[in-house]
């Protein structure tokens, strides 16, 4: 009792301004068929005061960029995503979202201009359905057609009660690609202006890969959007690779431009060849 007390007693340390700048202003919450702007400006972070895990990262990426993140195990990839969507607060330095500092809008807002597919992606005890809609009254109509953008629908199709099929806790009757296609219609239902994606590391088949990666680049479209990806061929098509090591950016451009300059990706990228043959 005294340990859970301890934990229920723990200040709150993530909290919305006093006057949030979205209220202040009178422009509207936020226009979806615009791509977001995110901009990390002399961002420093660390779980620990004494011990740094991104330092000094300078990048900005531009309205409807689609950015991916690489870099070796711990490198801090799923760090900026954490401080992105404010899970926690930068050390030093500041987040950018259209040119404001995530700290000045309140959380509800900035969670709503993204949807953030995570490594591990939570499904719940309930029907497919409300595992989209996820207690949002979206109706059956676009539910659907966010499930068929996303390559989803012919399966759902074929359970059973079709959207209606009870999904078991944590999703232990789908297979991880069909987890992570739910997950994308849950994304795609919400068509938010920012999409970022910490692709999952399970091994899938080719099959499942090539549905994966359609409905993916379907749900690219329009959106500004920072990939994270274990396997380097699902990011071909990104406009720029940012390359981190030990907390830090160490390489940037397009797969061609890193490759042919030699350095950490073009070894990552050599070594997943390698693998795959
Ligand atoms: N909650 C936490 N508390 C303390 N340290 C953490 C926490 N989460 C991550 N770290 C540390 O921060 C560093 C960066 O971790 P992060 O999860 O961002 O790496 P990553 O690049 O996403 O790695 P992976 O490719 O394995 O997913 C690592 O050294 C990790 O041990
Ligand atoms: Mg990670």
């Amino acid at each position: 009792m005294e340990r859970v007390s301890d934990i229920l007693n723990e200040p709150i340390e993530i909290r919305d301004p006093v006057k949030p700048h979205a209220l202040r202003s009178a422009q509207p919450a936020i226009d979806s068929s615009v791509p977001g702007e995110i901009q990390f400006d002399q961002v420093w972070f660390g779980y620990k005061s004494d011990e740094f895990v991104l330092r000094d990262l300078n990048f900005t990426i531009r309205p409807g960029e689609k950015v991916a993140l690489v870099g070796p195990t711990g490198a801090g990839k799923s760090s900026i995503i954490r401080l992105l969507c404010r899970l926690y607060d930068v050390t030093q330095g500041r987040i950018l979202l259209d040119g404001e500092d995530i700290r000045d809008l309140p959380q509800a807002e900035l969670r709503r201009r993204m949807a953030v597919i995570l490594q591990d992606g939570f499904l719940f005890a309930g029907d497919v359905k409300s595992n989209i809609t996820l207690g949002e009254s979206y109706s059956i109509d676009q539910v659907q057609r966010a499930a068929e953008q996303t390559n989803v629908a012919k399966f759902i199709e074929q359970l059973p009660q079709g959207y209606n099929t009870q999904l078991r806790q944590r999703g232990t009757n789908l297979s991880g690609g069909q987890k992570q296609l739910l997950a994308f219609a849950r994304a795609a239902i919400r068509n938010p202006p920012i999409l970022v994606l910490d692709e999952a590391t399970a091994n899938l088949d080719v099959g499942t890969e090539a549905m994966i990666q359609e409905a993916l680049e379907r749900l690219l479209e329009g959106r500004t959007a920072i990939i994270i990806a274990h396997r380097l061929s699902t990011i071909r098509n990104v406009d720029r690779i940012l390359v981190l090591k030990q907390g830090q950016l160490v390489e940037s451009g397009s797969h061609e431009e890193l490759v042919e300059q030699g350095g950490l990706y073009a070894s990552l990228y050599r070594l997943q060849m390698l693998e795959s043959e």
